[in-house]
Formats: C-alpha cells, structure tokens, sequence
C-alpha cells in the first residue's frame, strides 16, 4: 500500500491526502502514516495546503519500489530485498533460497560488514556501491554454472556500457576492469548435489559511487601479486571514470535486464552465442598471464575460453591446459 501511495505523491501534480484515500479506499489516518513513514525513509515530501502532497526528492537508496519502477523483466527483480545494513547479501540470498524464494530474487544492501569476495576474501562494501545478490534456479548440470558466471560479467559490462558509455573489460573469469582498475567481481555460490543444481547465488560488488581504494582494496591480486607491473590494477569506482555519481537504480536495472536476457539464452542454447560476447569483452585473451591456484602458479599465454568457461593456458613448450578456477596476473601482451 505504501508503494502505491508512493507512486500518487510522485504524480506531476499535488494530490491530496483525501483524494488518496479515496482512490486506494484506505483512511485519511492510514495516508498520513504512509506519508510519514515515506519521510522516514528519506523521500523529501512537500504538502502545501488546499493543494496537497507531492515528492520533491527521493532519496538514493536502492529501495525494491525505486527499482521496480521501469524493470522490464520477466523474473528478476519480480522480489526485491533491501537492506541498509547486512553481514552479506550472498549470505541473505542463500538463506532465502533455501527457504524457497523463488528465481530471481534479489538482495540489494547499502551497506555489508561481512562482504564476501572469492577465495574467501572480504569485500570492502561502503554506502554508495552496489551490492547485490541474485538467486537463479537453473536446470542444469554443476558443471555448467561457471558459464553463468561468465553470462554475468558480460551482463555487467554490457550494463555499465549502456548507463555510463565508458568501456569496461573482462578479467578472466568475471572480474571487471575500467582503464586497468577494478571496478566489479563477482562471486557465485552454488547450492546443489554432484549431478544437480538446487540454485545459485550471483553476488555482484560493483564500486560504482562508492571510494574505492587499495588500502581497503577490493582488489587483492594488486596487492598479493609479486608482480611489479600489477600495481596498475588497483580499485576504483565508475563515478571516477564517469565524471559523476552514476544512477546507481538505473545500473541496476540494466544489469537485472541483461543477465536476465543472457540467461535465459545460456540455458535454452548454452555458452555458444555467448563466447563471442565474452572473448570481445576481455582483456585477458591474448595476454601473458601467471595463473595463480593455491601456492601453485602456472605462466602462459592466455589463448581461448571454452564453452564451460574454463581458460585455456598455453605454456613456453606449446602445451595447453584448460582450468575452470584460478587468479589471474597479466603481465604483459601474448606472443600473438
Ligand atoms: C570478488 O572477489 O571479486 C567477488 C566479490 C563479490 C562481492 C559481492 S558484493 C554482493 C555479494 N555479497 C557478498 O558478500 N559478496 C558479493
């Protein structure tokens, strides 16, 4: 009911409390409330008298109704979480799964204590980002979520191409680099048995207004890696590439668009239309790379990408190898 309150106060015109209450049959005590409740949510709420109330200002939080407004999807987004603050919204959207949210749902935060970044890393989530996680329920075998892994980076590129016009490139698997700094990772949890899928969770952390900088670093690899040449990959946010604070409900619903687009296409034809989309949107093909597993790394040229999403890796002796999980360092361009 307070959404649909929402929607009055945001009409051209000044709408008063009684014409409200009239139209969604509700009293004028239960309108004032939702006017004061809105208020405390940080919605700017003009009310002059004889006239009415009317939103001047809506406050810059990812609230599930600022969201919906103009999401075209089919089923994500259809259920939206919000929170101010979480632990971890990969851990909010796993539990929700488990009780049996349905595809599709959505954990937005404004904030996490606990972010969680791949090989169990903390993820610096300050307000101003986007922190969000998505619960699908594929029928498919394990062995090909890592492709919905890769389905989801060119989701976020293709987003952050068309809300800000800048060009963002993929770090294989999934990290995405503006100009040679991380801008977003992505993390996909996966809750099933050996031959079944039960759902996945995709936590997407994007820096988009958010400061983003090494000391609290979202970008580990700048940090741990020996190499000297990878100081240029440190964190940064969109809005320092974009010249302003980016509209961070606008991000999210392009992202929403195209992974649900991407998606759906993974499922019904498989990697195949995709690779295309991926190879033209990385970085790595091509690249001299040190492929980091554990203490164990393996160098090489960076050379394809397989239909599952694995990388193939050729070595100085011509050898390749295909690996499905690792850290990768560029180190320079490929002997291509
Ligand atoms: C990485 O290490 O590159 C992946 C980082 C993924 C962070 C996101 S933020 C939203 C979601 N919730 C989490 O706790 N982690 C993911």
């Amino acid at each position: 009911m307070k959404q649909k309150v929402l929607s009055l106060l945001k009409e051209d015109e000044y709408v008063s409390g009684e014409k409200i209450s009239g139209i969604l049959d509700i009293s004028r005590t239960a309108v004032w409330k939702h006017i004061e409740s809105l208020r405390e949510e940080g919605y700017v709420i003009d009310s002059v008298p004889r006239r009415g109330y009317k939103v001047t200002l809506s406050p810059d939080f990812l609230y599930p109704g600022e969201i919906k407004k103009g999401l075209e999807t089919q089923a994500l987004g259809k259920e939206i979480h919000h929170f101010h603050q979480v632990d971890s919204t990969n851990r909010v959207a796993k539990d929700l799964a488990a009780e049996g949210a349905p595809e599709g749902t959505i954990v937005l935060a404004e904030e996490q204590s606990q972010g969680k970044g791949r090989m169990n890393r903390h993820w610096h989530s300050p307000p101003g980002g986007i922190w969000m996680s998505i619960i699908l329920r594929p029928k498919l075998p394990p062995y090909q979520v890592q492709g919905i892994t890769l389905v989801a980076s060119v989701a976020v590129v293709e987003a952050i191409k068309e809300v800000t016009g800048l060009t963002p490139q993929i770090k294989w698997p999934n990290d995405i680099y503006i100009r040679g700094n991380k801008v977003c990772g992505i993390l996909t949890e996966m809750q099933g048995e050996m031959d079944q899928v039960r759902n996945i969770v995709i936590g997407i952390g994007l820096n988009a207004n958010n400061e983003a900088n090494d000391k609290e670093s979202n970008n580990k690899d700048a940090k741990e890696s020996k190499d000297t040449e990878s100081e240029r990959y440190s964190a940064a946010s969109l809005s320092m590439f974009f010249g302003e604070p980016v509209d961070r409900k606008e991000l999210v619903r392009a992202i929403l668009s195209w992974l649900e687009k991407f998606y759906f296409r993974y499922c019904s034809e498989g990697m195949e239309p995709l690779l295309e989309l991926w190879r033209s949107n990385s970085f790595t093909l091509g690249m001299t790379i040190i492929l980091s597993m554990g203490d164990k790394e393996f160098h090489g040229t960076a050379e394809d990408i397989t239909a599952e999403g694995g990388l193939v890796l050729r070595d100085s002796q011509g050898n390749t190898k295909v690996f499905y999980s690792g850290e990768v360092t560029v180190i320079g361009h490929g002997g291509k």
